[in-house]
C-alpha cells in the first residue's frame, strides 16, 4: 500500500548508516510501489556535494548494498531523481536557511532522520526550529546511541523534546524492525496454545541469545566507549526480553504495546553491588579463529594494550511480577562468537512424574526456540516415541517452522518497515522516552557495580561461546544454554 508523499531529510545524508542501510531500504520501498509523488529524499551533511554527486553516492551504495537481481533500472533512475542534496553544518547552523528554501512551503509529511553521531541530536533540532522547517505533522528520527547512561539518555530527550512533541519522536530500536521479531507477538497473541502456559507454573526458564561473529568493524572509537552491555542489552536484548515476557496489550496500538514493555522494565530486578559478580559475567575476545580463518584479539584490533570494555556479556535477569517470580532470563551477547546467531529460548518445566520406566530421567523437557536469525523459523521440541517393537523408546525430536520454505521471497530488512512505519506516523515499533529511560536505569546500576568492584573482562578465544564463567553462570542453577 503507497504511503502519503513526504520529504525525507537524512542528516548525516552521506554516512555509514545512509549508506549501508537507509538508502538501500529506501530504493526497496520504491520497487515496492510504495511512494507517491512528489516524494523527496534530501542528503543533508557537511561534506560540499552537488545533486548529482549525491545520486552517484546513492547510485553506488545501492549497487554495493542491494543484490543485483533486484535492481530495476527505471526503478533506479526514478529514485534517483528524488534525490537532492544540501550542505549543512549540524553545529554553527550554516546551510539550514538553504535547507528551507529547498524544502519551501511543501505541504507533504516532513520527516527528519538523525543518521549522526548523538552529540548533535538538540543542534539540529534547534536549528530546524529556527528556521521554521517543523510543522505540527513533522517528524523526527533518532538512532541509538540514545545517551551512555540514565543522566545523558534524560539530556538528549530533554534537547529534542524541547522542539518535539513525544507524538512526533521516532527512537529506533532495529530489532523491533526485524520480521521475527514482530513474530513474537504473533506467535504469542494469535495462538492459545502458549499463552496458558505463559509463566512461572509452566516455564522453567527462558535464555536469548545474539551471537555475532563480528569483531569492532571499524568502529573501534564508539564501540570501546560503549561495549556489549550498552551497545546491545541496554535496547535490543531488553526489547526482546519485553517482548517475551510483557502482557498482552489490549490492541496493535503504539502505547498499549509500549505501555507494557514499560512494565515489564519497571519490574526488573535490579542487579547492584555483589549481586553483580555472581550474575553478570564480562568478557573480551582474544586472538582465535572465525570461519575465515584466524582473527585478531580485540586490543590487537584496538592498537592498544589496555581496555576494559567488554565484548560478551551474560546476565541472569529477573522479573519481580506474578507471572515471572521465580523464572530467570538468562542474556548473553558476544562480537567473535562460534557462530551468528539470535534466538529465543522458552524452556518449559519437566513433566511432574513419568510412567516410561526405561526412559525416566530421559524425558527432555519441552523448549520452544523461535530464530531470530539468520535461518529464521520456530521449533518446539517435544517428546515421542521412536518407532519400532523395541518397547518405549523415547526421542526429543522437534516440529520446524522454517521462514525459507514457509514463505518465499525476501525477507525485507528492518529498515524498510520503520521508515514507512514513521512516515505512515506508526509509533508501535519505536521505543517511548520513558522505556529508554526505564532500560538505563535498570543498566546504570549493573555499570555502577562493574566500576566499584573493579569487575575485570574475562578473555575468551575469539570464535567460541564466551568466557567458561558464562557457562558457569547458567550451570550453577543446573542448566545450561541451548545449543544452536
Ligand atoms: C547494532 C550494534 O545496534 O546492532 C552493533 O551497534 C551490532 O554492534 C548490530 O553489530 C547487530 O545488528 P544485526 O541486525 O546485525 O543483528
Amino acid at each position: 500500500i503507497p504511503v502519503d508523499p513526504f520529504d525525507l531529510i537524512v542528516f548525516g545524508g552521506t554516512g555509514d548508516l545512509a549508506e549501508r542501510k537507509l538508502l538501500p531500504a529506501l530504493y526497496r520501498r520504491q520497487c515496492a510501489g510504495q511512494f507517491q509523488e512528489p516524494t523527496r529524499i534530501v542528503g543533508a551533511s557537511r561534506a560540499k556535494m552537488s545533486d548529482a554527486e549525491y545520486r552517484k553516492f546513492a547510485e553506488q551504495a545501492i549497487s554495493e548494498h542491494v543484490d543485483k537481481n533486484e535492481i530495476d533500472k527505471d526503478q533506479l533512475k526514478t529514485f534517483l531523481e528524488r534525490l537532492s542534496y544540501v550542505v549543512v553544518n549540524a553545529v554553527s547552523g550554516e546551510g539550514f536557511d538553504t535547507l528551507k528554501k529547498h524544502i519551501g512551503d511543501s505541504k507533504t509529511i516532513r520527516a527528519f532522520y538523525l543518521a549522526v553521531a548523538p552529540a548533535l541530536f538538540g543542534d539540529i533540532s534547534k536549528h530546524l526550529k529556527e528556521v521554521g522547517l517543523v510543522t505540527p505533522t513533522s517528524r523526527i528520527v533518532m538512532e541509538k546511541p540514545i545517551g551512555r547512561d540514565l543522566t545523558t539518555a534524560k539530556e538528549l530527550n530533554d534537547h529534542v523534546a524541547k522542539v518535539f512533541s513525544e507524538q512526533q519522536i521516532f527512537r529506533i530500536d532495529h530489532y523491533l524492525g526485524k520480521e521475527t521479531v514482530q513474530n513474537l507477538m504473533a506467535l504469542r497473541f494469535a495462538n492459545a496454545l502458549y499463552e496458558p502456559l505463559w509463566n512461572s507454573a509452566h516455564i522453567d526458564h527462558v535464555q536469548i541469545t545474539v551471537a555475532e561473529t563480528v569483531g569492532l568493524e571499524d568502529r573501534i572509537t564508539y564501540y570501546d566507549k560503549a561495549g556489549a552491555l550498552r551497545d546491545m542489552v541496554q535496547n535490543h536484548m531488553l526489547q526482546l526480553l519485553c517482548l517475551v515476557a510483557m502482557e498482552a496489550p489490549s490492541s496493535m496500538e503504539a502505547d498499549a504495546l509500549r505501555d507494557e514493555k514499560l512494565k515489564v522494565l519497571r519490574s526488573l530486578t535490579r542487579i547492584n553491588g555483589k549481586d553483580a559478580a555472581k550474575t553478570t559475567v564480562r568478557g573480551q575476545y582474544r586472538a582465535g579463529a572465525s570461519s575465515n580463518g584466524p582473527v585478531k584479539g580485540y586490543l590487537e584490533e584496538l592498537g592498544s594494550k589496555e581496555s576494559n570494555t567488554e565484548t560478551f556479556v551474560a546476565i541472569k535477569a529477573e522479573i519481580a511480577n506474578w507471572r515471572w517470580a521465580g523464572v530467570p532470563f538468562y542474556l548473553r551477547t558476544g562480537k567473535r562468537m562460534a557462530t551468528r546467531v539470535s534466538e529465543i529460548v522458552i524452556e518449559f518445566k519437566p513433566i511432574p512424574h513419568s510412567i516410561f520406566e526405561d526412559s525416566a530421567g530421559n524425558i527432555a523437557a519441552n523448549q520452544l526456540v523461535i530464530r531470530l536469525q539468520p535461518d529464521e523459523g520456530v521449533k518446539q521440541w517435544i517428546m515421542i516415541k521412536d518407532p519400532g517393537p523395541g518397547g518405549m523408546r523415547l526421542r526429543h525430536v522437534s516440529l520446524d517452522m522454517s521462514f525459507a520454505e514457509s514463505f518465499q521471497g525476501r525477507n525485507p530488512d528492518a529498515y524498510e518497515r520503520l521508515i514507512m512505519d514513521m512516515i505512515r506516523g506508526n509509533q508501535s515499533l519505536f521505543m517511548r522516552r520513558d522505556e529508554v529511560e526505564a532500560a538505563w536505569q535498570w543498566i546504570d546500576p549493573i555499570l555502577g557495580a562493574w566500576e566499584d568492584s573493579h569487575q575485570e573482562v574475562q578473555g575468551y578465544t575469539a570464535g567460541t561461546w564466551g568466557p567458561s564463567s558464562s557457562i558457569a553462570l547458567i550451570e550453577r542453577d543446573g542448566r545450561t544454554w541451548h545449543e544452536s
